[in-house]
């Protein structure tokens, strides 16, 4: 599988990346499967995040690693960390907390369960309001320091945000995570829709795309299957007919599957993204990797950006 310099550095990862945030409903055997399923599919990138099953996702990670046939030298390891879920509160997400103690308590926590000595990227997970710059960039300072991470990023920010960190941490910011699919167009919306009045002209993101461009940062595309925040996946879904019937067109004269083309879909973004596959059937996987062979036209692309219920001014 092709692999995307990582904030332009030398630091690469595959196209398609493992999320583990649903391994936490697996039995370790069942995780061995999928963790050694995406090494052979050329899969050599895993993202977490601390709070994926309230850690237990991690935990079956490390376990499954363990005792697969491999070791952590066969992926980059990233996780998140930032989001503050309270055990006393039934693990509601209470607040985001950025602070200098919850950053390093999470790194830790991170590296125990997943088994591992260090990460090769850890990332704030969503934009905390009462971010002080100087705090985080004393946190990724130790981190780095102490060899527990090696590189860092973001997730869920604007270029607002991005900059005013960047202006703080001594560290490039080289990763930034977002939601993006055939079923959530947001940062393309607004870059079609430019100097519109329509709903699609509301620039949500802030032209994050760009910048990430501008600035060489990668851009990993979160729950690439899913409509919705997280609500259930749209591939074979009754009710998106005439996306799956778009997916399944192309699908057909590639000799892939649907979800191969909502993969290729996002990565013929030219911002360069890598996608992050969650499913936990290593079948599904398979069929999803094989989206980074195919390279569709412009007007297969547009062709698909219109059959998910968009329109072009
Ligand atoms: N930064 C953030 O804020 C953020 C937020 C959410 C997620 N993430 C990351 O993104 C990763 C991916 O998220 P996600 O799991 O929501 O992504 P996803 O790949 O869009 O969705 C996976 C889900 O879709 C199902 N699915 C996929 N293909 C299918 C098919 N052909 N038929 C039926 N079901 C299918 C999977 O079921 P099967 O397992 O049965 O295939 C699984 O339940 C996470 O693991 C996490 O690492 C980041």
């Amino acid at each position: 599988m092709k692999e995307v310099k990582i904030g332009g550095t030398g630091f690469t990862g595959s196209e398609i990346i493992l999320g583990i945030m649903r391994m936490d409903s697996l039995s370790v055997d069942e995780a061995v499967k999928v963790l050694e399923t995406a090494q052979k599919l050329g899969i050599n990138f895993i993202d977490s995040a601390d709070i994926y099953g309230n850690g237990k996702a991690e935990e079956v990670f490390g376990q499954a690693l363990k005792k697969s046939s491999l070791t952590a030298d066969d992926f980059y390891i990233q996780s998140k960390g930032g989001i503050y879920n309270n055990p006393d509160r039934g693990y509601k997400t209470t607040r985001y907390d950025f602070s200098k103690k919850h950053l390093l308590e999470s790194v830790d926590g991170i590296l125990q369960r997943m088994g591992v000595d260090h990460l090769d990227s850890f990332l704030l997970h969503r934009p905390d309001a009462l971010m002080d710059p100087a705090e985080v960039a004393a946190a990724f300072d130790d981190l780095q320091s102490s060899g527990k991470v090696r590189h860092f990023g973001v997730s869920n920010m604007n270029p607002g945000q991005v900059a005013l960190l960047q202006s703080a941490v001594s560290q490039k910011l080289l990763i930034n995570q977002l939601q993006f699919s055939v079923m959530h167009t947001g940062p393309v919306d607004f870059d079609i829709h430019t100097n519109m009045t329509d709903a699609r002209s509301l620039n949500h993101d802030g032209g994050i795309l760009e910048y990430s461009q501008l600035h060489d940062m990668t851009i990993q595309a979160w729950s690439p299957f899913q409509y919705g925040q997280i609500e259930g996946t749209f591939i074979n879904n009754p009710d998106f007919p005439d996306v799956n019937a778009a997916l399944q067109k192309l699908a057909d004269k590639y000799g892939v599957s649907k979800n191969a083309i909502g993969a290729a879909w996002i990565l013929r973004h030219p911002a360069k993204f890598q996608v992050i596959a969650g499913t936990m059937n290593p079948e599904h996987l398979k069929d999803t990797v094989a989206g980074a062979d195919v390279h569709l036209t412009n007007q297969e692309w547009y062709d698909v950006y219109l059959a998910s219920g968009n329109d072009l001014p």
